[in-house]
């Protein structure tokens, strides 16, 4: 390691412990920020972390809606995105009044809404939901209900697939993984014949249908303990290639694609930045009373339903 490298995680570990600070990463961010985390996981993983920790301050290294429900659940601390501006084109595709105009045409639906979402979205939903359990989400709604699921398309589907419920499904998407096709997936295998093919289900339905296991970021690193094979093609953005590596070296992980599958928004955040957050003690993500409250109980029912 660089020595100007390791001086900034030495005096980051340093204001951590002075600030009663804990870093979450989650598991796209760049490996040197998963390396310094406390936790690393998937967005089901860091909410379930965020509620629980007894830390002072929260420093969340991902996207602004994963920062938005930590603040959300644990409203008594302090939580810092070292940058402000990571989004999330998937979160971007759904604003509140959409929502509610679209409450207004199914009036008699349950909201069922992503995390990958603002949180002024969430307020205005019935209960959320991650990659991580949202077939379990949908499977608790009575039968006879019907169901808006809200901002991804792809995730829509495929929940729809492993459940049978037809649900209503908001045309968002997000653009790293549904730029993913089904021939990437052929020649993949072309490529690693002996390998074992994990996607997200934010992927398109032609590449979940092609693929061995689909789960979240979190699930993969489980599936490639409980699968077979020696080799995988992961069909993801890139970054989850550090945690499987890292937990499986004894495993050969390959991407399905060799380009694109980059989520700009994941890659901003640097040490330098988390060194000045901690420093700063900013920039502080917080959501106004009222929509907190309301995000809070989608958040919370989310909580209570176990992983897929
Ligand atoms: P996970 O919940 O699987 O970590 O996914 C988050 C995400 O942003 C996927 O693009
Ligand atoms: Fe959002 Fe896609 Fe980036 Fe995940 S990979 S944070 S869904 S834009």
């Amino acid at each position: 390691m660089h020595d100007d490298a390791a001086a900034i995680i030495n005096r980051i570990q340093q204001l951590k412990r002075e600030h009663r600070a804990i870093i979450l990463a989650h598991n796209y961010e760049p490996p040197e920020i998963q390396d310094l985390a406390d936790i690393t996981g998937d967005s089901l993983g860091l909410s379930v972390q965020a509620a629980a920790t007894d830390a002072g301050v929260i420093v969340f290294c991902g996207v602004s809606f994963m920062a938005e429900s930590a603040a959300i659940l644990a409203p008594e601390k302090r939580v810092i995105l070292p940058r402000q501006e990571c989004g999330c084109g998937l979160a971007d595709t759904a604003t509140a009044a959409q929502v509610r105009e679209a409450r207004r045409r199914h009036p008699d639906a349950v909201v069922i809404t992503y995390v990958n979402s603002s949180a002024a979205v969430k307020a205005e939903s019935d209960i959320c939901c991650t990659s991580g359990n949202a077939v379990n989400v949908i499977k608790r709604v009575p039968a006879d209900r019907e169901i808006l699921f809200v901002p991804d398309r792809n995730l829509g589907a495929w929940v729809q697939q492993q459940t049978g419920r037809r649900l209503i499904l908001w045309n968002g998407c997000c653009p790293v993984h549904d730029a993913i096709r089904a021939d990437d997936v052929r020649a993949a295998r072309a490529r690693h014949p002996e390998a074992a093919v994990i996607v997200h289900p934010e992927c398109r339905p032609e590449v979940t249908a092609l693929a061995d296991a689909v789960c979240s970021t979190g699930g993969m690193l489980a599936a490639v303990d409980r699968l077979p094979p020696r080799e995988f093609i992961i069909g993801t953005e890139e970054g989850m290639l550090h945690p499987l590596r890292r937990a499986a070296p004894d495993r050969i992980f390959h991407p399905l694609k060799m380009n694109g599958m980059i989520c700009a928004d994941m890659k901003k955040i640097s040490l330098v930045d988390v060194l000045r957050a901690l420093e700063k003690q900013e920039p502080v993500v917080s959501v106004d009373q009222d929509t907190a409250v309301r995000a809070r109980s989608a958040l919370e029912r989310m909580l209570d339903v176990p992983r897929n």
